[in-house]
């Protein structure tokens, strides 16, 4: 989704900016743009990728300035050209601004700016804004700021310069992602910690409805009732090694290979094998409420709603507490009956996704306890929940959420754990699942070393059109997620679905050729998945097993087999996924996609 940076200090803002900008590629945009104070206000936007914005800087000679700011959007109100790109400008060319979010009341500000003799360029919800700030202005920028943002209804991460204030930059924020990162006599502000790691490792993120003024000599930050808050400047946790590509030429096959690594941290010292005992400080609080739960909701979008399905799973069958997964975006609007003893949990690589947040507002409302497991520290999500567990598998860069699932499923895992032990669960039950999961890490190790052949396997398949993937139990949701990996960055259309569903229709769909993927571990399912294997064989469809390590059975009937160690049933999507992660990726790289960034698609969707 957009991506926002702004800088005041002392060094050539321009090329600061556009090095801002290309770390947040990643999530996803189709335009871009610059605005500097260099006497005047000088703005520059393409259409496009950002080198074609750094091409078309080249032929300016005057944007030297040392204050501007600069955008990455992804389109939501007005087509995709130069008159919507941001920065936007008021009809003076004195004020611009740089906005992520939407404004809901953008209609009537529009009319009512009409009115006033104003005159628009452009479709956009934030040259509204940037017109009010304009239509407000009386010699403080600051002032104008925080009086527009009262008339907007909407959620919105700004950061706005006016040629009459060379030395001010102001930020503000709702909803929307904002962090001001503090340096020595400079400030950067961007909506992602990457566009400002490598100036600062210092930074504090504004609450919502609160706007800063900065300068170089220092900020101030307040409410928009202009009520003085001190907010608490951090030590940002990550650093630029994380966010480089190193050896690796995408950050999806970096974050796969990275899995072992983060999920040791994820469980660093969360566990206890054996004394079958899991500490989670991030929920600690509110044991009792947990462990008295009489329901869970958990929710989420993407591969973060099939890690809640999981949820669902682990809960009801570790824990044993009635749970029930929903896509946040449903949720939120199908007026859902909240009990007492109800606990939300919101699932969310960046903590930002609109429809989630959305979720967790509805169940607030209505009196559920809310938990957040969520990756990006301090983000939306994990600010309004009431307590909850960070992933820690680092920034995932790559738009095809990888480690990110993993993490989720590791921390669904270890809270269904933390609860089940507290209700029913044995303590040697508990040791014994505890033991086995401590050895993920290891087991996924062993299973990336296949990965040459799930290439060499992927390259028999890739020019299919039409895919599906079909598992049982805990591997239903593995397989949901083993169809959205392909589909979302190959383009290729891939189904997921239970196992024994497919013969109550898609069935219909299979022919000679057809690659059929088959989660096929020894789980309790096995002989079911083997006799729906021998149904899709029976009809041309090429299968795919993923299969347990020293199953030999699966290979008279497979027609290519991965294999993952052996594991108790309910820890087995933590590692079948993982060859279907690579296999997504291979054919990605294969077909000659852009894995890290495929198209019409974002990183962080914060807009519903
Ligand atoms: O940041 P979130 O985990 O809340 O994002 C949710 C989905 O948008 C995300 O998982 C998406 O489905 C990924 N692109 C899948 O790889």
């Amino acid at each position: 989704m957009c991506g926002i940076v702004a800088y005041i200090g002392h060094k050539p803002a321009k090329e600061l900016l556009v090095e801002g900008l290309k770390r947040m590629e990643y999530r996803g945009y189709d335009s871009a743009g610059i605005a500097v104070l260099n006497g005047g206000l000088r703005c520059i936007r393409a259409v496009g990728r950002v080198a074609v914005l750094e091409d078309k800087l080249t032929t300016v000679d005057d944007l030297e300035g040392t204050i501007g700011i600069a955008h990455t959007r992804w389109a939501t109100h007005g087509e995709v050209n130069e008159a919507n790109c941001h920065p936007q400008q008021d009809d003076k060319h004195a004020i611009a601004i740089i906005h992520n979010g939407t404004i809901e009341n953008y209609a009537t500000l529009k009319t009512y700016l009409k009115g006033r003799g104003h005159s628009f360029t452009s479709a956009t919800d934030t040259e509204v804004m940037v017109m009010l700030i304009s239509e407000l202005y009386q010699g403080d920028l600051e002032q104008a700021v925080r009086a527009a943002l009262k008339e907007i209804r909407g959620a919105y991460a700004i950061g706005v310069i006016c040629a009459n204030e060379p030395d001010t930059l102001v930020v503000a924020r709702k909803g929307s992602p904002l962090i001001i990162g503090v340096g020595a006599g400079e400030y950067v502000v961007a909506s992602d910690a990457s566009a400002i790691v490598a100036h600062t490792t210092q930074a504090f993120s504004l609450d919502d409805e609160q706007v800063c003024k900065i300068t170089r000599d220092g900020f101030r930050t307040s409410t928009l009732d202009n009520i003085a808050v001190t907010p608490e400047v951090r030590q940002l946790e990550i650093d630029l090694e994380q966010i480089e590509l190193g050896s690796f030429d995408t950050y999806m096959m970096k974050e796969i290979y990275e899995q072992p690594e983060r999920l040791r941290l994820t469980m660093k010292g969360r566990i206890k094998s054996r004394d079958g005992q899991i500490v989670l400080g991030g929920v600690s609080k509110f044991t009792r409420e947990l462990v008295r739960a009489r329901r869970f909701v958990l929710t989420g979008q993407g591969t973060a709603y099939h890690a809640a399905m999981l949820g669902e799973y682990l809960f009801e069958d570790l824990a044993k507490v009635p749970a029930k997964v929903e896509y946040a975006s449903e949720f939120r609007y199908r007026n859902p009956i909240i009990v007492d003893g109800t606990v939300l949990v919101a699932v969310s690589q960046s903590g930002e996704t609109a429809d989630t947040l959305a979720a967790l507002h509805e169940a607030k409302e209505r009196g559920a306890l809310t938990l957040g497991v969520v990756n990006v520290v301090g983000s939306s999500i994990t600010r309004e929940t009431d307590a909850g567990v960070y992933l820690r598998v680092g920034p995932e860069i790559g738009v095809a959420s990888t480690k990110a699932f993993t993490g989720q499923v590791a921390v669904l895992t270890m809270l269904a754990l933390y609860m089940g032990r507290r209700r029913y669960m044995s303590v040697e039950a508990c040791a014994d699942l505890l033991s086995q999961f401590e050895r993920v890490p290891e087991m996924i190790e062993k299973t990336l070393e296949q990965n040459d052949h799930i290439l060499d396997v992927t390259k028999k398949y890739v020019d299919q059109e039409n895919w599906l993937f079909l598992g049982r139990g805990y591997n239903y949701p593995a397989a949901l997620e083993g169809a959205l990996k392909l589909k979302e960055i190959s383009y290729i259309h891939a189904e997921g679905m239970p196992a024994a569903e497919m013969k109550h229709g898609p069935i219909a769909l299979i022919h000679d050729g057809m690659p059929v993927v088959f989660i096929a571990n020894q789980g309790p399912q096995y002989d079911k998945v083997m006799l729906n294997i021998e149904q899709v064989k029976s009809r041309g469809g090429r299968i795919i097993a993923v299969a347990t390590e020293g199953d030999k059975q699966i290979e008279t009937i497979a027609d290519d087999v991965f294999y993952v160690p052996h594991i108790a049933d309910p820890l087995s999507p933590l590692l079948t996924v993982v060859p279907l992660q690579l296999m997504a990726c291979h054919a990605a790289m294969l077909r000659g996609h852009d894995v890290d960034k495929p198209r019409n698609l974002a990183k962080s969707v914060t807009v519903e």
